[in-house]
């Protein structure tokens, strides 16, 4: 079991890492944050995070340069390894079922692959004895031959040959990393625990917008005449953090754990918003689409997971997207 300690987390600024940096900070863990740019104004929320200014330590570092990230990890007894590229164009599309972004497949790659290996490799280098990675459903989700009426579990993997046909690099590059984590544990005997959040959603820390808060931004706001009516699977980001912490401190925990919440329709999404906040530009109208795979999180609830109600989510989103001026307050 990984000792309570100091404990690094990756790619810290980000809006899902900031959850976990908070979480750990409250709890009264020491943390380094890596960050790429310590002059960068949106990480600037980090510093006022409450016992920061005692417990929180900011390391520049970038996932292709070994040598910082050995820095940054040297020392504590935990990583989170959060950081990753994530490109806005394919989170949004891909939840709001438009047409895809085909991001460079070596711009998601290296960093997400090479830069993992780069982490797991400094954490056997040091004192690290637990790893927790956050992977993504989408290392999960691209495999077309899991049967229609099965449910998707752990056992699921993205098809990475699919992934790469499809030109899904983000999802390839997730699956790559995540499997690749795994096999280096299974190798080295180092201690690594994969989470893999579906979408996430929930109040920001940070100033500025990321992928995925711009999704519920521009379903809220951006009128679109079309969405295919689809499944789509949400997690809180507090929630989120919550599991992070529950792979890292729980002796038994290991392999994978899918992240997942509320899963509804996009037509049924929009309508719940619509009855709590009836003044927003929705969608207008949607397609039928048949597909209809279920995820399961049946596994972190067996480790002691649990989530807030969708409701809260969407009013504590709502309420971070007016304080930072990012919607109308109606
Ligand atoms: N958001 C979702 O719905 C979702 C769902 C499932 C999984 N995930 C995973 O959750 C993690 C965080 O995502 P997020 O939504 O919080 O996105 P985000 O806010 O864009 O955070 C990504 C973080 O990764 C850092 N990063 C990117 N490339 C890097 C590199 N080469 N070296 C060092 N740091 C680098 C970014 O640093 P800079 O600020 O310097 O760019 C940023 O801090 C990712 O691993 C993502 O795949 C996200």
């Amino acid at each position: 079991m990984a000792e309570k300690g100091k404990v690094c987390v990756t790619g810290a600024g980000g809006y899902i890492a900031s959850w976990p940096v908070k979480l750990l900070l409250s709890k009264g863990y020491m943390v380094h944050g890596t960050i790429r740019n310590p002059g960068d104004k949106k990480n600037a929320h980090l510093k006022t995070l409450y016992k920061a200014l005692e417990n929180l330590k900011l390391i520049k570092a970038d996932l292709l340069d070994y040598n910082s990230l050995h820095a940054a990890i040297e020392g504590c007894v935990g990583v989170f390894h959060v950081a990753c590229p994530v490109p806005s164009e394919h989170i949004v599309c891909a939840a709001l079922s438009t047409s895809m972004y085909l991001e460079e497949e070596v711009e998601m790659i290296e960093p997400a692959v090479k830069g993992t290996l780069n982490v797991l490799q400094a954490c056997l280098e040091t004192t690290v004895k637990r790893v927790v990675f956050v992977s993504s459903d989408d290392a999960v989700l691209m495999n077309p031959n899991w049967p229609r009426d099965h449910v998707m579990d752990e056992a699921c993997w993205s098809d990475k040959e699919y992934c790469s046909e499809t030109k899904n690099w983000y999802c390839l590059a997730k699956t790559a990393a995540e499997s690749k984590a795994l096999e280096y544990a299974k190798e080295t005997k180092l201690e690594v625990v994969t989470v893999c959040p579906s979408l996430v959603i929930g109040p920001m820390l940070q100033s500025t917008t990321n992928a995925c808060s711009l999704v519920l931004i521009k379903v809220l706001t951006d009128g679109v005449d079309v969405l295919e009516n689809r499944f789509q699977n949400f997690v809180d980001v507090r929630d989120t953090a919550e599991a992070l912490l529950l792979a890292y401190e729980k002796p038994e925990a290991e392999g994978r754990y899918i992240c997942t919440s509320h899963k509804m329709r996009i037509k049924d999404f929009v309508e719940k918003l619509r009855s709590m906040y009836p003044n927003h530009n929705y969608p207008k109208n949607f397609t039928d689409v048949k597909e209809e795979q279920v995820l399961s999180s049946e596994k972190l609830q067996k480790l002691g997971w649990n989530y807030r109600s969708l409701e809260q989510t969407l009013i504590d989103s709502v309420q971070s997207y007016q304080d930072a001026g990012l919607i109308s307050k109606d």
